[in-house]
């Protein structure tokens, strides 16, 4: 008797001390954020455990996360919800079911999980595209672009973006009942990434007629360039995204080889060549200086000729769009951008709405300074957040306002 309960308490000490991250002082709801983290902390080591042994690719381990947040596609007394594809790539569609009243709003959602996990009909991401739908009375087409691996860059730029130009034509716009002044395209995340680069290429696509209100970005990744800036260096270990994963996702996106993973981890993977780049993400010049902070800018060290040559992807704009030229960015639709302080992808969203706004571009940023990476995401039980749900609301009301 008396050695099961040492056993109990030493179990339950071990448990105890797995779960306890120290996490910073401004953090909202501390406890609650502890068990997501380290729910997530523990697939994360499942996974690796997985792949050390063989058994299956990190990634696919890590899919569990999606597979057990799926809900079957499910009307409610507001939005109709179907599954169907545009240009063979599936889609969830949300269509609000109260008199239309006049044409409606759209938007485009691509869900976040760095291009390799999620799924739209997680519960986080359709609990959100039903009240979009619902409360601003708008068509959402939620995508269920290709994964990594298998499926690399450009793989997922392309889904979604064959799946926003179809959806402007204007015969399509039409069946749906659609102003084609009130399209926006959204994402969180990796969605966010792609988000971005779709407005941007939409913004120079001779074929395109209707042109986007608005781009909502929430804590995207918007370059691959330099993954030693300040907010990096700053939430190497903040919950859920940690600075390995946050590698790890980038590298998957072109490649499973661990060479690229490897020299994009110690930050020398950009050829001398390509370092007229820096300039785009030199956050020593976009960064403000409280977010700067006591950081020296050294720029990284250059590197990986032979990898930028076979995998030229991360230096794409449409995988990086924070390369883009400033004659680029000048055409882009207006942008909400969301940034959390606690957040490798911190200063991605910053420097973007520093260049947009640079160029001209009208930028509504939001720094939640209470706030982690994928906070928006945790609006359900058992992962409920208040400051998820503070932060959708004001990305509602803006929506409101402005789409
Ligand atoms: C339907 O919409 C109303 C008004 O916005 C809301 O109060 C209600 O909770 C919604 N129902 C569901 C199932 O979401
Ligand atoms: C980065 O910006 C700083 C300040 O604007 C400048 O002095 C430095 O030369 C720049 N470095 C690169 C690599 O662009």
């Amino acid at each position: 008797m008396g050695t099961k309960l040492l056993c109990l308490c030493l179990l339950a000490a071990l448990l105890g001390y797995y779960i306890y991250s120290p996490l910073p002082q401004d953090l909202a709801e501390p406890w609650t954020v502890m068990l997501v983290s380290a729910a997530f902390r523990a697939v994360g080591h499942l996974s690796e455990a997985a792949e050390l042994l063989g058994l299956m690719h990190y990634m696919e381990s890590l899919r569990l996360i999606t597979v057990v947040e799926l809900v079957a596609p499910t009307s409610d007394e507001n939005v109709t919800v179907t599954e169907t594809e545009f240009e063979q790539v599936p889609v969830r569609l949300y269509l609000p079911r109260r008199a239309a009243g006049g044409l409606r709003r759209a938007m485009l959602y691509f869900h976040g999980g760095g291009w390799c996990l999620g799924d739209a009909g997680m519960h986080g991401y359709d609990y959100m595209s039903r009240r979009i739908s619902n409360e601003l009375n708008a068509v959402v087409v939620s995508v269920n672009y290709r994964l990594a691996p298998p499926h690399r860059f450009p793989a997922q730029f392309e889904d979604v973006y064959v799946v926003t130009k179809f959806f402007l034509q204007s015969e399509v716009l039409a069946q749906y009942g659609v102003d084609p002044a009130r399209v926006c395209v959204a994402g969180d995340s990796a969605g966010g990434n792609l988000a971005a680069a779709v407005a941007q290429q939409l913004s120079e696509d001779p074929e395109v007629k209707t042109k986007l209100k608005a781009q909502i970005l929430i804590y995207p990744a918007l370059q691959a360039l330099d993954l030693n800036l300040p907010s990096y260096r700053d939430n190497a270990d903040k919950p859920i995204l940690s600075r390995s994963l946050m590698v790890r996702f980038w590298s998957e996106y072109f490649t499973s080889e661990p060479a690229l993973r490897e020299a994009m981890d110690s930050n020398r993977h950009v050829p001398a060549e390509s370092s007229h780049l820096f300039q785009f993400v030199n956050w020593s010049r976009w960064l403000p200086a409280e977010m700067r902070k006591a950081h020296a800018y050294g720029g990284p060290t250059p590197g990986g000729a032979e990898l930028a040559r076979r995998f030229p992807g991360f230096l794409d704009p449409r995988a990086s769009p924070l390369l883009a030229s400033e004659a680029r960015l000048r055409h882009v639709p207006p942008a909400y951008i969301l940034t959390c302080e606690h957040d490798v992808l911190r200063d991605d969203g910053i420097m973007y709405a520093e260049r947009l706004r640079a160029t001209g571009v009208p930028v509504t940023h939001h720094h939640a300074k209470d706030a982690f990476h994928g906070a928006v995401t945790f609006l359900l039980w058992p992962f409920k957040l208040a400051v998820g749900h503070r932060l959708f609301d004001a990305c509602l009301d803006w929506l409101k306002e402005h789409l």
